[in-house]
């Protein structure tokens, strides 16, 4: 078999901008063109916007915009979000382009002349939302479930397609490729749908005199393409149908990932629409659940919004990439929370996989100078070591392939936890003061390559962090081979460098206090008395602010270095809105130096400096003291 892969993402609505449940299909699909790449693949990653039909048309109207200008408003705002967050889509196709357009006009001429295309009456309930006709069956209380609105009954000539003709035929080509529809659960029901009952032909036209808004069908001027019709072509007019190259090389290898809400359209017109020009299937459909916020059903009518961008300014690119693979189980809903979030960067980043890298760093500091120990002879740590890697390496490239994320990601983290495992057993410490140099260096060495090793194949959700600790181990990213498996890899004597804390521990109470207040360090109220002893706890020193700077991606704090006596430490403080980080530099302040840590934004905050309001509401002004007392000195 040739490794070649070619994923998809739906091309999402411009009727409004992104939000996460776009965001995780397209940072799926992004991970796995970067997973592939790695193995060898030659990968093609497509995304798009999807832009014509009713609920475009209305949008653009609300909005106050023409749709041409509305839908290239929206369209530029996808592309730029996934540009920023650095997803390697190899092109973004907007069905109101000419070379989709061209496509669309020639498959419904191909159809058309061969018959699967006939004009008739059509009356039924019509949902906006969805741009589809609802069975009977479908409605809830004469509504659409989904966007709970009434449905209207809508009759009019139109054109359709014999999807009817095609039920038999598709019926058995699920049941010939069982992993056609993935997972199960969703084959399951597109088989239910179709031998529950007969299917009913597909209306794939719109009136103009209602809607104008849409490619115009090849064959009749005064009708305008479904839109369903017109976006599920993208999927072959971005590689060049039917005679581009890119066409020909990655369609039969194509994977589309959805969710749910669109499986209908997928697993059933789609395979028809491509039966009736003659062309062959897709290979997979892989169909995801819903990100649920508090229970609800997140999208974009319900308005309880998260916004992509904001969500990896707070947690970090790496962070939020791992929690979207780690965190659902492909096929099934998934709750979304920031405690959920903070929970897998502080057990599984930080505290499993951070820990470990940052211990076997710290003992090539400590005992080798730095370096990377020399190869000793195959030792049965090295051979355990390479078999339970391979167990972990073979599992998570399986469980990757078949769309179990977190499964892969789960077999991998035994290894990680095992590794942990290994350095309390093996106690590189006492090896050290028993002058057992040998065996010490033979433990190191076998700890860095399996940190190597485990980076590597983490590389296409980690991006940031495998590639700054496989650079600080003097390697480069690289494809995937068997060489990986020896655990052999690293240059003996390279002089590695620091990597810093790579995962900062999150305090969830923390985070949410910084987000409500707007100068949370600088407002602490005493309510009631307090005796003496209690105020001896708080440690109150005069601190000298070294450097000041704004944090990206806030408006309100400020990351201050201090200079408090003893040492210097970072304090992150909300008063970026009345102070510029010039004016601060060089201040003599008071701080409460020995406050619990808590990280915000990504920085660890030891301290908390003190200001005064004349009221509440007022800005702080902060207290500053005579520069002759000395850093450090107490408040007594
Ligand atoms: O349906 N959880 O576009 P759309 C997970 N234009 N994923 C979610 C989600 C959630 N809560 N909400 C949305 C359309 N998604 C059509 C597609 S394709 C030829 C045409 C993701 O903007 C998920 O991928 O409504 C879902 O299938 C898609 O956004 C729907 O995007
Ligand atoms: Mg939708």
């Amino acid at each position: 078999m040739e490794r070649i892969f070619y994923v998809t993402t739906p091309i999402y609505y411009v009727n409004s901008e992104p939000h996460i449940g776009h965001a995780y299909t397209t940072i799926v699909a992004d991970f796995l063109k970067r997973f592939y790449t790695l193995m060898g693949y030659d990968a093609f990653f497509l995304t798009g916007t999807d832009e014509h039909g009713d609920k475009i048309a209305k949008a653009a109207a609300e909005a106050g915009f023409s749709p041409r200008e509305y839908t290239e408003k929206i369209s530029s705002i996808f592309k730029s979000v996934w540009s920023e967050m650095d997803l390697s889509f190899d092109d973004f196709i907007r069905t109101t382009e000419e070379r989709h357009i061209k496509v669309v006009q020639l498959f419904l001429q191909r159809v058309y002349d061969a018959g699967d295309i006939y004009f008739g009456n059509y009356g039924g309930f019509y949902c906006v939302g969805c741009e589809r006709y609802f069975t009977e069956k479908e409605m809830v209380d004469g509504k659409c479930p989904d966007h709970d609105r009434k449905l209207e009954y809508i009759e009019e000539q139109n054109y359709f397609f014999r999807m009817s003709k095609y039920q038999q035929w598709l019926i058995e080509h699920i049941k010939q490729n069982p992993d056609f529809i993935r997972p199960e659960r969703y084959k399951n029901e597109v088989l239910a749908m179709l031998e529950s009952e007969a299917l009913e032909d597909l209306c794939i036209s719109r009136p103009k005199k209602r809607l104008q808004w849409g490619i115009p069908l090849p064959f009749d001027e005064n009708y305008v393409t479904y839109v369903w019709f017109d976006a599920l072509i993208n999927y072959i007019s971005a590689l060049g149908y039917p005679d581009g190259d890119r066409f020909k090389k990655y369609w039969p290898y194509a994977h589309h990932i959805i969710a749910k809400d669109i499986v209908k359209p997928h697993g059933i017109f789609w395979p028809t629409m491509l039966k009736a020009a003659g062309i062959e299937p897709y290979r997979h459909l892989n169909v995801h659940g819903y990100w649920n916020m508090e229970e609800l059903k997140m999208s974009k009518s319900l308005g309880n919004v998260v916004r992509p961008k904001e969500l990896i300014q707070k947690f970090g690119d790496d962070q939020i990439r791992y929690f979207f693979l780690r965190e659902m189980t492909f096929g099934l809903d998934a709750r979304f929370s920031e405690s959920a979030i903070i929970n897998r960067i502080n057990y599984d980043l930080a505290n499993d996989l951070g820990n470990l890298i940052k211990r076997s760093f710290n003992m090539v500091e400590k005992y080798f100078n730095g370096q990377i120990p020399a190869d000793k002879k195959d030792s049965s740590d090295l051979k355990v070591l390479k078999e339970k890697f391979s167990v972990a390496m073979e599992e998570y490239i399986k469980n990757t392939m078949a769309y179990r994320f977190n499964t892969g990601l789960e077999q991998l983290w035994e290894f990680v936890r095992f590794l942990n495992k290994y350095i309390d057993n093996t106690k590189p410490w006492v090896l050290a003061k028993d002058g057992e140099t040998e065996k010490l260096s033979d433990v190191i060495r076998n700890l860095l390559e399996s940190c190597y090793a485990v980076m590597l194949l983490l590389s296409p959700i980690l991006r940031n962090t495998s590639e700054k600790v496989i650079e600080a181990l003097g390697m480069k990213g690289c494809g995937l081979n068997e060489n990986l498996l020896t655990l052999r890899s690293l240059k003996e004597g390279y002089k590695i460098r620091d990597i810093g804390i790579l995962f900062p521990k999150m305090v969830k109470e923390e985070t949410e206090k910084m987000e409500k207040s707007e100068a949370r360090q600088t407002t602490t109220v005493a309510e009631g008395l307090i005796d003496i002893k209690e105020f001896a706890k708080v440690d109150i020193r005069v601190a000298e602010i070294l450097e000041a700077q704004l944090i990206e991606g806030s408006d309100k704090l400020l990351e201050l270095k201090i200079d408090v006596g003893t040492d210097k430490r970072t304090i992150v403080a909300g008063l970026a809105k009345y102070y510029s980080p010039q004016q601060l530099v060089g201040k003599k302040i008071l701080v409460v130096a020995n406050l619990k840590p808590a990280v915000i934004y990504k920085r660890t905050s030891q301290g908390m400096l003190l200001a005064a309001q004349r009221e509440k509401n007022d800005p702080p002004i902060l207290i500053e003291v005579s520069p002759e007392i000395p850093n450090g000195a107490k408040l007594s």
